[in-house]
């Protein structure tokens, strides 16, 4: 791969459109985290996913990012005019997540655990970097790229997950399209840092990205325009 070109050869085209859940239903063997969910997020704006713990939101978000084991989804997920939900296809199409609980290599500094997913996408090391601090910066990190993951605060290591989803998206962005899942990225946050977080997310939906936030916190889930509301599995679009 050339550095600075997307991220697959072959990519389909991606003309930016929405992405399409229909009759989407995650299940873990008698488990039915997700139960036929059809939703529509549009590019452009912050579609947050609201529900309790145990509704379906992750299951959610991992079916579209195509992460889950092989027969735990169904349905049919597309982004434009291109099917998605198996790893490749998410990924060429441009999905990146923000894990719940942040998921930092503990060994590397925060610096690195934005920019070795730059580098893997194809960034050339020096601009990895760059880019690495811009996001951390971002997020008010700019004074501890040097620091161990393990030397992080809880809320410090979700604002370097959240740096580094950011700096993924706006990579995929630069190639075509950007769907960001943001699986509860301000739980552990502050006031202030959750605002400046959803800024953010905002920012990169205006940008092109569609934007799925999952949240259990009303006052984030106010701030999004679309809303799909999870009850055990059961999806309803809140317009
Ligand atoms: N890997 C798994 N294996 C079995 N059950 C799971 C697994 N992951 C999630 N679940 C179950 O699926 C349901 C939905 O979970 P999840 O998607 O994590 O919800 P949320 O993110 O809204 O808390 C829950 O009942 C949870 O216990
Ligand atoms: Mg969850």
């Amino acid at each position: 791969m050339s550095p600075g070109s997307p991220a697959t050869t072959n990519a389909p085209d991606r003309t930016g459109g929405a992405l399409v859940l229909d009759d989407v239903s995650v299940r873990y063997g008698e488990i039915i985290a997700v139960d036929g969910a059809s939703a529509t997020a549009r590019p452009g704006e912050v579609t947050a996913v609201t529900g309790h713990s145990g509704a379906g939101k992750t299951s959610l978000l991992w079916a579209v990012g195509g992460l889950l084991a092989p027969g735990q989804a169904s349905g049919s997920i597309t982004l434009g005019d291109t099917e998605i939900g198996e790893e490749a296809t998410s990924r060429a199409a441009g999905a990146v997540l923000i894990p719940q609980g942040s998921a930092l290599a503990e060994a590397l500094t925060a610096r690195d655990n934005v920019a070795v997913p730059l580098v893997a996408a194809g960034v050339p090391g020096g601009d990895a970097l760059a880019q690495a601090d811009h996001a951390l910066a971002s997020v008010g990190l700019d004074e501890h790229g040097d620091h161990l993951a393990e030397e992080l605060s809880g809320g410090q290591r979700q604002r370097v997950a959240v740096a580094r989803g950011l700096a993924l998206a706006s990579l995929r962005l630069g190639a075509g399209a950007a769907v960001l899942l943001a699986d509860e990225p301000t739980s552990e946050l502050d006031h202030d840092t959750r605002e400046r977080v959803v800024v953010l997310l905002e920012d990169l939906a205006r940008r092109g990205a569609t934007v799925l936030l999952a949240t259990h916190d009303p006052e984030v889930a106010e701030i999004a325009p679309a809303r799909w509301h999870l009850d055990d599995g059961r999806l309803t679009p809140t317009p």
